[in-house]
């Protein structure tokens, strides 16, 4: 089957190969027993694989290997116990392999696409979408009628936050960088739009009638601060990502003294050892998507022999909503 595969460390430009490899085993790795194989139509691109084309991820397999951790397509072989049969349209979280013709998924990280969602929208469902759901709810314990503020909004994990946040009755703030962003934002649903480079922490605390109860925070970076700052009493920062590049640091008087919290909430570790949460949260999802409050948003599409330049779109800030490869064109 055909397969990118990450073959040196040298960054998004020069690390990736099409080749041709068999298919894998219907054993997953990360699970005991039979996994789920998928017939892929689309997989999904994410800033953690442009970290791996330098070594950089936390998940560091030895070269050479095949990236990505999220596709949908059509179910080939299913073990007997799983939720899905095979000929089911579905959305997977691999962690590793994705960007194949054929993929290998843990039983527990697949789920049904609902009929409502093309292969490109379930390329983005799992990863982005359960992210953002434990990131608001179990982590942050957002309740209704909450004001969430959102950095790096048009991003993927920005506009699944967005999304999910609105579905549970929250107020919505999106942070942005640009103009073609902020139409982003807009699209996923944000109800107002600051931007980054602009005064959006006193934006958000008039928007919000004096503080925000919910920060996610995929980005890091100077701008930490400025969140706790944001914040209303019994408001809380939620740690998802850095893509900013530095990790902020915490100076907790600031925590004592307006009674705030910072969460981290790092999903996949959490949820790999839960299949039970995994279920609730894909079942919340479903009926987001049912009551039409999910609706992933593909942006830049790419063949998959063009994996390099949806690499470089992330790496240079460009991305908005999900980034794809179409294996079936
Ligand atoms: N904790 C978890 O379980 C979990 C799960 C999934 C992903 N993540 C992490 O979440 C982060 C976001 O992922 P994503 O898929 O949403 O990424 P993405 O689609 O590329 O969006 C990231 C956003 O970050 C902002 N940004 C600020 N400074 C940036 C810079 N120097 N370079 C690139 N982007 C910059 C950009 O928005 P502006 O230009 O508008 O500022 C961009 O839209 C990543 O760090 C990823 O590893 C964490």
């Amino acid at each position: 089957m055909k397969a990118v595969q990450i073959v040196e460390l040298s960054g998004p430009r020069d690390a990736l190969r099409v080749v041709d490899v068999p298919e894998p085993e219907a054993s997953h790795p990360s699970t005991p027993g039979q996994g789920v194989v998928v017939e892929v139509h689309a997989a999904g691109v994410s800033f953690p694989e442009v970290l791996q084309t330098r070594g950089e991820y936390q998940v560091k397999p030895e070269v050479p290997f095949t990236p990505g951790s999220e596709v949908a397509g059509v179910v080939r072989s299913a073990p007997d116990d799983a939720r899905v049969k095979p000929g089911d349209r579905v959305a997977s979280f691999c962690m590793l392999g994705g960007w194949a013709e054929v993929a290998v998924a843990p039983a527990h990280f697949t789920f049904k696409l609902p009929d409502e969602l093309e292969f490109a929208q379930g390329a983005g469902l799992v990863l982005n979408y359960h992210t953002a759901y434990f990131s608001l709810k179990t982590r942050g314990r957002l309740t209704e009628g909450e004001t969430v503020l959102v950095h790096g909004a048009a991003g993927g994990v920005g506009t699944a936050s967005l999304q999910i946040a609105r579905g549970l009755g929250a107020r919505t703030i999106a942070v942005v960088s640009s103009d073609e962003k902020e139409r982003v934002a807009r699209e996923a649903g944000a109800d107002e739009v600051v931007r980054s480079d602009g005064a959006w922490k006193d934006q958000a605390k008039e928007i919000s009638g004096g503080g925000v109860d919910v920060v996610i925070d995929p980005v890091g970076g100077d701008r930490f601060t400025d969140s706790l700052r944001s914040l209303r009493e019994g408001g809380r920062v939620i740690v998802v990502g850095f893509t900013g590049g530095s990790i902020p640091e915490v100076r907790v008087n600031r925590l004592l003294l307006n009674n705030t919290e910072v969460i981290g909430a790092g999903w996949g570790a959490y949820v790999l050892s839960k299949p039970g949460l995994n279920v609730e949260i894909g079942e919340a999802i479903d009926r987001l998507i049912a009551d039409g409050s999910v609706r992933p948003i593909v942006g830049a599409r790419f063949p998959l022999e063009q994996a390099a330049d949806a690499l470089e779109l992330i790496d240079g800030r460009g991305a908005t909503g999900k980034v794809v490869l179409d294996v079936v064109p």
